[in-house]
């Protein structure tokens, strides 16, 4: 009888298929993927695969992107469901009309978004890049941002770019995060650093030792040297990797406003369990499908900011 683990692995070598897995699935989920990281370095991967199939564990809109990216490769979804509030908070319709009412504006969306939006979009960006791809335009050009307030804001307050105008969409997790208890955490730990993710509201951004992606999250907390004690204000999904990376440290998972909910956790990303995966690659399928028109257009704005990154160093 064998382990779902040894299935999958078997599978894995029949299908000859790569899984990638993001920092916010359950631990035993990037046991077994072949690459774990952030949205960026994802889809760097995705880019870049000589596998013949993909399995994202992850959320929908970045198995589009590794879609968008690999055409010729089966992207399998483990869970069709596994979506994304903050992708769900702008529906293609009204972004086209917002990009409509705003000529002469140059767009840039996150990639957390459907792939009908980012064919609407002239570069995407991650929450690795958002701050040096705004900064890479002239300090003059008139720039729309999409989907996240929270991280439209940061990049406006970090860039001094008064001259973008930000969607007003957010994530439903990162929105939870409660100031007070972070305050009170940090009150009991004194020592702690606050790391945090910029799709977090600005309080407790402006409280922050430290504001970047999962993958600088998990950078900052392996190799500071400051302290031993983290609250982390993110999806707990990426603690794993820390705990992984430093044992000796504490990570204290950032509570919720309402401790009860569970809501500081990714209901779509948690989703993804080692039986669908097996499955999926058992059966494989469901697979990510996407009309040609509408990939062309979004591999332009996905490739452009791989083409940014790569010229800044950013991967
Ligand atoms: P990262 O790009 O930092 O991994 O973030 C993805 C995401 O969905 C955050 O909620
Ligand atoms: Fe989307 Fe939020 Fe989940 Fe990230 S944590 S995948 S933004 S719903």
């Amino acid at each position: 009888m064998m382990t779902l683990q040894e299935r999958i692995e078997q599978l894995k070598r029949e299908r000859n298929a790569v899984i990638l897995a993001h920092y916010y699935t359950e631990g035993e989920v990037q046991d077994v993927a072949d690459f774990v990281g952030d949205s960026l370095a994802l889809s760097q991967r995705a880019a870049t695969t000589d596998a013949d199939v993909i399995l994202f564990a992850g959320v929908h809109f970045m198995g589009e992107t590794a879609k968008i990216l690999s055409p010729g490769k089966t992207v399998l979804m483990p869970d069709m469901a596994a979506g994304c509030s903050l992708a769900d908070s702008c529906r293609a319709d009204e972004f086209a009309a917002f990009v409509a009412a705003h000529p002469g504006h140059t767009v840039i969306s996150y990639v957390n978004t459907t792939a009908e939006v980012k064919a609407l979009t002239d570069i995407v960006c991650t929450s690795s890049n958002a701050v040096q791809i705004v900064e890479s335009l002239p300090a003059d050009e008139p720039i729309l941002f999409g989907p996240d307030r929270n991280l439209g804001n940061y990049i406006r307050n970090v860039t001094g770019r008064e001259n973008m105008i930000v969607w007003d969409g957010a994530c439903h997790v990162h929105e939870e995060f409660s100031l007070e208890k972070i305050l009170a955490l940090k009150a009991e730990y004194p020592q702690a650093k606050i790391l945090t993710h910029p799709e977090c509201k600005r309080p407790i951004v402006l409280v922050s030792d430290y504001v970047g992606s999962t993958a600088g999250l998990l950078k900052f907390a392996t190799e500071d040297r400051s302290t031993d004690t983290y609250i982390v204000v993110t999806e707990p999904g990426v603690l794993h990797q820390m705990r992984k990376a430093a044992p000796d440290k504490r990570f204290i998972p950032a509570p919720p406003t309402d401790s009860t909910c569970g809501c500081n956790n990714c209901n779509f990303m948690k989703l993804i369990t080692l039986q669908k995966m097996a499955d999926a690659l058992e059966r494989m399928e469901p697979q990510i499908v996407i009309a040609e028109e509408v990939r062309a257009k979004a591999e332009r704005s996905i490739r452009r900011m791989l083409e940014i990154s790569q010229r800044l160093g950013l991967v």
